[in-house]
């Protein structure tokens, strides 16, 4: 975070060293991601490393009109993403910081949906990728209950290095314990460290630093709800500054999309439709047909075990027959949904049914076939234990 400081240093002394040319080149247009964005740097000490904030809403911004103990109820009561900076006095003396507004019009990021979400995730690739970017990070806020959807999208779009945080609160700022301030603040000085860099997505909650492609809801209410579905933490806060365990590294499942592939199939406004089916005894096919006759793509289910579907396989064929892409993983909260020796639709491998939805629609609107998909999946997974795939057997 210091790093700012030291290129404007190193700058002015080459100025200093350099005689003037003879000729003067005429000056060009220099302008920056900010200035092109119309981004409003709040703090106005220009030595800080300058973190975008986008915000969405969620409980983080959220109050209640019943009193200090309501954690359910809430959501009468709004705070801005320059209220929730406010609330802070330190966070100005850290960081430079600017609110890009990313709510929906009713619900905040309650009822975020696929084209929002795409949009911003353009916006932030913009701000923190372009040439002209002259941002060291972003975080987002956003309500608990999707925030790993979020996470998982910009983990898989937005690769040029520079960190970005997924940060909430479990309880609304009207709560006696409000836990979205040291969350805010967290994850604000984990998008301004340097050691954050090449890390992918990170979610800064409960002291926690998880990393972005595993993480998931655990618990529905307790402010320590989230943590990853494989691998662990990747780090801790200590004073609030960021602890990592490890150097960094990327999930093997991981596959970087582009976002210019993957909004090429105008038939796509935002992504295609991919639906999550639920697996236990019982389970009717039907749901699956039904799912494709009302637009899907794709289909997910949360499969048994490691990733069984307990009947229906007639009306799943006639599916996939019909060009349905399917995915299967599993329902248990741990462990893998395992390849099958002679595919006709992917296992999901270590990737959880939520973040398996928004692979595939990645997946299709790249332009991915079945086969490809598979091995989108399985690929990685194959190669290590030893049962290597081609389209022939
Ligand atoms: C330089 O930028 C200014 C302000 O944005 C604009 O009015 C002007 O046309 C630009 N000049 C060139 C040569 O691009
Ligand atoms: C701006 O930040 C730098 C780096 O932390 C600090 O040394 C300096 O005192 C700050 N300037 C002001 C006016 O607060
Ligand atoms: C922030 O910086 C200002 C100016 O250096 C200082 O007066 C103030 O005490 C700092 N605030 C906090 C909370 O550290
Ligand atoms: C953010 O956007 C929403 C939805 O368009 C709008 O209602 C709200 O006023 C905006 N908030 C700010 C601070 O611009
Ligand atoms: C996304 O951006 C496009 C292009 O600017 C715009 O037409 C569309 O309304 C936006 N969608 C949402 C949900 O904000």
């Amino acid at each position: 975070m210091r790093y700012l400081g030291v290129v404007l240093v190193s700058l002015a002394a080459v100025g200093n060293a350099v005689p003037f040319p003879h000729q003067i080149q005429p000056r060009q247009n220099v302008t920056t991601a900010s200035q092109r964005l119309g981004l409003q740097w709040l703090g106005g000490n220009s030595t800080l490393p300058k973190i975008l904030v986008l915000y969405t809403g969620g409980t983080i911004a959220g109050g209640s009109i019943y009193g200090a103990l309501d954690n359910t109820q809430y959501g009468q009561l709004v705070l801005t993403g320059e209220q929730i900076i406010a609330r802070d006095p330190y966070l100005l003396n850290h960081t430079q910081l600017a609110v890009s507004n990313w709510t929906t019009e009713e619900d905040g990021s309650t009822g975020t949906n696929d084209a929002l979400v795409m949009n911003m995730t353009r916006f932030a690739h913009d701000a923190l990728c372009s040439k002209d970017s002259d941002i060291d990070g972003a975080v987002f806020t956003h309500g608990t209950n999707s925030l790993e959807e979020t996470a998982f999208l910009l983990d898989l779009l937005i690769n040029c290095g520079k960190p970005v945080v997924a940060v909430g609160a479990m309880r609304p700022f009207t709560h006696l314990s409000f836990d979205g301030d040291s969350n805010f603040f967290q994850g604000v000085m984990l998008a301004a460290s340097l050691d954050s860099r090449n890390r992918g997505v990170m979610v800064a909650f409960n002291d926690r630093i998880i990393p972005g492609f595993w993480v998931t809801k655990l618990h529905s209410t307790n402010p320590n709800a989230f943590g990853p579905t494989a691998t662990g933490d990747l780090g801790q806060f200590i004073n609030s500054l960021p602890y990592f365990y490890n150097t960094p590294s990327t999930p093997n499942a991981k596959h970087a999309f582009s976002l210019d592939e993957v909004s090429k199939d105008s038939s796509f406004p935002a992504l295609p439709k991919v639906d999550i089916l639920y697996a236990a005894r019982e389970f009717d096919g039907q749901l699956v047909l039904d799912a494709q006759k009302n637009g899907a793509k794709g289909v997910i289910i949360a499969g048994t075990g490691n990733g069984g579907i307990p009947s229906g396989g007639e009306q799943i064929g006639e599916a996939l027959d019909n060009g349905l892409q399917l995915v299967v993983g599993t329902r248990s909260p741990f462990g893998p949904s395992t390849p099958s020796r002679t595919p006709v639709y992917a296992k999901s491998g270590f990737v959880h049914v939520i973040q398996a939805r928004i692979m595939l629609q990645l997946a299709i609107a790249s332009g991915y076939n079945m086969d490809q998909t598979i091995e989108l999946f399985e690929g990685a997974l194959r190669k290590s234990i030893g049962q290597p795939w081609s389209p022939e057997n």
